[in-house]
């Protein structure tokens, strides 16, 4: 029988998801758990590089805690875990730094763009607002990965060159220390065709940094005049329309049956179907799918749920795989 491999990935806390990311992340991830050993962690120390409101970032943590258990996560299969309560990563992450170039930095993608947002704008410090938790970014990822002695770590494409990062880091340890220890190689799983990628209101991409989304858990009448909202041109309702062109046909053939879809799209072309009704069916879908989750989110998110404990029990099975690790690390480096 082949060894099984672990799988590992890091999840921003940055708000509560939305739709995009529950078709393009969250559900194929899911699927994925079923039949790995999984980790899957709150990157909040990765998080508080770009939010420094106390309340906000503890809120958001809570957030995609509660939607991950909420849509179904297993936490008796896979270990969920906040990354800032597993202190071992930034002991390793410390060890990692002195056998990483400072180069290799200087060309990551994430620190060179926002020197480049700089040079454009015309400024004379090209690294003006940039602070060194971005420039360690790729170490401290790297930590994340190489803690769990990680085989697989599933991202979007947009993750390769960090990936990359940690496999250079990984190399160089053992290169210097391999005699002592050595870290397993972990490789990226890149989703197949760039995978789906899902509208927001406004045509565009669906993401939170162009407040087109739609979150997955919102109040039911919020939800109703959000997708009220979603514009639509001004053909009549008995003229035939162009499903593939309008943003909430899109939505619902990701989240209704086929026939139904399919039923939709022919009355769409027939002429005799209106936007607004549409948009009801659009409605209907997300509230139907979505409203028993909902139900179980709100659950986890009031004060005093059992979120904190479930998060508690991840972390001490993630603390005893780190500590294991980073014992062999201190030992192999000569501090011990
Ligand atoms: P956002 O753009 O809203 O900030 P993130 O960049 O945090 O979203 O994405 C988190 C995950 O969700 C990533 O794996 C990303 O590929 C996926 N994702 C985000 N937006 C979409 C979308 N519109 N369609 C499909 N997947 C998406
Ligand atoms: N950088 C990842 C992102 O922006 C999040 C992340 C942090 C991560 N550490 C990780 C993903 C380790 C995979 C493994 O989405």
């Amino acid at each position: 029988m082949a060894a099984t491999k672990t799988y590992l990935t890091g999840i921003q806390t940055s708000g509560m998801p939305h739709l995009g990311n529950y078709y393009g992340a969250i559900r194929p991830a899911l699927t994925a758990a079923e039949s790995n050993d999984s980790l899957y962690f709150l990157a909040d120390y990765h998080s508080l590089n770009s939010i420094k409101d106390p309340a906000k970032l503890r809120e958001d943590i809570r957030s995609v805690a509660a939607t991950w258990l909420a849509c179904g996560l297993d936490t008796e299969r896979t270990v969920l875990y906040r990354q800032s309560a597993v202190p071992e990563v930034f002991e390793l992450a410390t060890i990692l730094a002195t056998v990483t170039a400072k180069g290799l930095m200087n060309r990551a993608h994430a620190y060179k763009a926002a020197r480049d947002r700089n040079e454009a704008a015309g400024g004379a410090d090209l690294d003006a607002g940039i602070n060194m938790g971005l420039f360690n970014y790729p170490i401290l990822m790297a930590a994340d990965i190489l803690i769990m002695e990680t085989d697989v770590v599933p991202v979007g494409r947009d993750q390769a060159q960090h990936i990359e990062y940690t496999v250079d880091i990984a190399q160089a340890f053992n290169h210097l220390y391999g005699e002592h220890y050595s870290f397993p190689i972990p490789e990226g799983a890149y989703p197949e065709g760039g995978g789906s990628i899902l509208p927001g209101v406004d045509g565009r991409k669906m993401s939170k940094s162009y407040d087109n989304h739609i979150p997955l858990f919102m109040p039911e009448n919020k939800l109703k005049k959000l997708v009220r909202r979603i514009p639509t041109d001004s053909t009549p309702v008995e003229e035939p329309k162009d499903p593939d062109a309008s943003v909430p046909f899109q939505l619902l053939s990701y989240l209704a049956a086929a026939e139904r879809t399919q039923d939709v799209r022919k009355r769409l072309e027939a002429g005799g179907m209106g936007w607004g009704e549409l948009k009801n069916e659009l409605f209907e879908e997300i509230d139907t799918r979505f409203g028993p989750m909902r139900d179980r989110y709100d659950e986890l998110m009031a004060p005093g749920s059992e979120l904190d404990g479930i998060l508690e029990a991840g972390a001490q099975r993630a603390r005893r795989r780190a500590a294991a690790t980073l014992a062999k690390v201190r030992r192999a480096i000569g501090i011990d």
